[in-house]
């Protein structure tokens, strides 16, 4: 099969061993994929796949139509389209999918739409409820949220009705960002000014954690789950963390377990996946690559200044 393969710090296009499913997985032909940061890392040699995942095929995400099952992978027969979370190997002519962790597609969905799903709505539904426990009438902070997993972040947390701050430093996509429906989308600077906050995801990295303590209710909590735009390291003062009864807490999806995973497929199937059928919520797709020109979308995802999600997409044979 044609793949995305890292080379010396770059991705080209290649050709590897076509994968065979084990019994509880399915071989997807791959549509789409989405680009993640941690393609990005991958690819610079900083964040190897877990065991049993492809060494140097990158991909956190895939969707595609099902062209073989495992024997005891009961949930999706040859023919369905699905999409879901992978170790590695997504972007790939085919890919191998958990049945347990992957999703049918609702039939509205395009197939970028689809390959952006997966790992930005698991990362945002997981953080907010699962970890954090965000309920209806409380105030959520989305900091970096013109991005992938912070417009995810934005309308869950809408959809949840919370009410919900964006925090977006570029000017010129805060309009953007408002047509996804949180109550405000504000600068950086005005985060304090906004709250205070029950709920705050942390995608941009641990500089402004003394700030977001302070900005926090009783009872608040925060959540890290990114820290590339400002770094992991900060100093807080544990004083007002007793005062508030808060919790500073992080997270991250790909090394879990395959139970955990299919954990947060049921999660997603209770509302989110809902939403989605629903139209309610939808995968902003910045912009569309063919697998061949992988090297030209992660350097469009690497820029920034995007909207939502980079896609790559299977070419016609
Ligand atoms: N823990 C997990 O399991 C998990 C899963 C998925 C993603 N992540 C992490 O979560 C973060 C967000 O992922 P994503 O896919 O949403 O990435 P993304 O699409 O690149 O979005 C990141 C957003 O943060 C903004 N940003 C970056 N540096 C900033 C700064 N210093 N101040 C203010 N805003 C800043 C970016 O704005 P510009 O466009 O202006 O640069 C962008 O809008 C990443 O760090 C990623 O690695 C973690």
């Amino acid at each position: 099969m044609q793949a995305v393969v890292i080379d010396s710090g770059s991705v080209r296009a290649g050709e590897r061993p076509d994968p065979v499913p084990s019994e509880s997985e399915l071989l997807v032909a791959v549509e789409a994929a989405g680009v993640n940061s941690a393609d990005l890392l991958q690819r610079a040699g900083l964040y190897p796949p877990p065991p049993g995942s492809p060494v140097d095929i990158p991909g956190m995400e895939c969707a595609g139509t099902v062209v073989a099952v495992g024997t005891n992978a009961s949930r999706h027969r040859v023919g369905d389209r699905v999409m879901g979370l992978v170790g590695g190997g997504g972007q790939a002519e085919l890919c191998l999918v958990e049945d347990s962790v992957a999703i049918s597609v609702p039939s509205h969905l395009s197939w970028p739409e689809a390959g952006g799903f997966p790992e930005v709505f698991t990362t945002a539904h997981d953080a907010l409820f699962t970890q954090c426990h965000l309920a209806a009438g409380e105030r959520l902070l989305v900091t970096g949220a013109a991005g992938g997993v912070g417009l995810a972040a934005v309308q869950l947390g809408r959809e949840a009705r919370a009410s919900v701050v964006a925090s977006v430093r570029r000017a010129e996509l805060r309009d953007a960002v408002h047509t996804f429906g949180p109550e405000a989308v504000i600068d950086p600077d005005d985060e304090a000014s906004h709250g205070p906050y029950d709920v705050i995801i942390e995608l941009v990295g641990a500089a402004t954690l003394g700030a977001h303590v302070k900005a926090l209710s009783t009872g608040g909590r925060i959540v890290f789950i990114g820290v590339g735009g400002s770094g992991s390291r900060s100093e807080i003062d544990a004083l007002q963390l007793m005062a508030k009864r808060a919790v500073v807490r992080g997270s991250t999806l790909r090394s879990r377990s395959l139970a955990d995973k299919a954990a947060t497929r049921v999660a997603l199937e209770a509302d989110a996946l809902v939403w989605l059928a629903r139209e309610a919520v939808r995968v902003p797709v910045e912009a569309v690559y063919p697998f061949g020109q992988a090297q030209e979308a992660y350097e469009r995802f690497a820029a920034g200044g995007k909207l939502g999600k980079i896609i790559l997409v299977s070419e016609p044979a």
